[in-house]
C-alpha cells in the first residue's frame, strides 16, 4: 500500500475535498448547501492567504483533508465579497430550504468570533475516508495544521464539534485541544468548542 502523504491542497484538489466534505460531513450545515457550493468555498480557502487547506494522499487519491483559517469572520467576509454570486448560484434552493440553519450558523460565528476568550483562528473542517481511518491520518492532519498555524504566528485556535462525535473529540484531545465551552449552534444539538494553545 503506498505511503500516506500530507501536503497543501491546490486548485486541482478542490473537487475531491468538496466531495469528501459532502459525503463525510453530511450532517454539517455547509453540506446541506451541496457539493457545488462546497467547491466554491474550498477554492476560496485554498486561495486565501490567511487560510490553509491540507490534503492527505495515498498514491493519487485524496483520502482526507483539513481546513483552517487565521480568522473565520474575515474569511467569510472575503467569501461573501468575492464569491457571493457564484456561491448563491451554486447553493441554489439549499439556502432557501434552510433559512433557520443559515441564521443559526451566522449567529454562531457572531458569538464565537466576538467572544474575548475564544481565539479568532479556527480549525474549520477535518475528514478522513472510512477506509483510511484508525491509522493516525486524522491526528497527522491536525498536527500539520498546528504547524502551519505556528508558521503564521497563530498560537491559539478553536474548533467546534458535535458533542456526540466521539471520534473527532478523541482526535482533538489527542492533539492538545481542551474543552472550553458547550454551545447549541443548531437548536436541540449540543456542540463542544475546544481550544488549542
Ligand atoms: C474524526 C476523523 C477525522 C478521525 O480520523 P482518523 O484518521 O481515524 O483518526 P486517527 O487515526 O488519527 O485517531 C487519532 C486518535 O483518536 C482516536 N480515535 C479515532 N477514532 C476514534 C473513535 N471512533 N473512537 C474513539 N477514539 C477514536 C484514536 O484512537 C487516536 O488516539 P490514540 O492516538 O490515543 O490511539 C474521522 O473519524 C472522520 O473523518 N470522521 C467523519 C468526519 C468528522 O466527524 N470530522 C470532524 C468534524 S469536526
Amino acid at each position: 500500500m503506498p505511503d500516506i502523504t500530507i501536503a497543501p491542497g491546490a486548485a486541482r484538489d478542490v473537487d475531491a475535498v468538496a466531495r469528501l466534505h459532502a459525503q463525510l460531513l453530511a450532517d454539517s450545515f455547509l453540506a446541506t448547501l451541496g457539493e457545488r457550493f462546497l467547491r466554491v468555498l474550498y477554492r476560496r480557502i485554498a486561495r486565501d492567504r490567511a487560510s490553509t487547506l491540507l490534503v492527505a494522499r495515498r498514491g493519487p487519491d485524496v483520502i482526507g483533508f483539513i481546513a483552517g483559517t487565521e480568522n473565520t469572520k474575515q474569511l467569510y467576509r472575503d467569501f461573501i465579497r468575492r464569491d457571493a454570486v457564484r456561491a448563491v448560484a451554486a447553493a441554489g434552493p439549499g439556502l432557501v430550504r434552510n433559512p433557520r440553519a443559515t441564521l443559526e450558523t451566522l449567529r454562531y460565528d457572531a458569538v464565537a468570533g466576538s467572544s474575548s476568550d475564544l481565539p479568532a483562528a479556527e480549525l474549520l473542517a477535518l475528514a478522513v475516508r472510512p477506509s483510511a481511518r484508525g491509522r493516525g491520518v486524522g491526528a497527522r492532519l491536525v498536527a500539520a495544521l498546528q504547524e502551519d498555524f505556528g508558521a503564521r504566528r497563530v498560537s491559539r485556535a478553536r474548533v467546534t464539534v458535535a458533542a456526540d462525535n466521539t471520534a473527532a473529540l478523541a482526535v482533538y484531545v489527542r492533539c492538545g485541544y481542551v474543552r472550553a465551552a458547550r454551545i447549541e449552534v443548531h437548536r436541540g444539538r449540543a456542540s463542544e468548542v475546544l481550544v488549542w494553545g
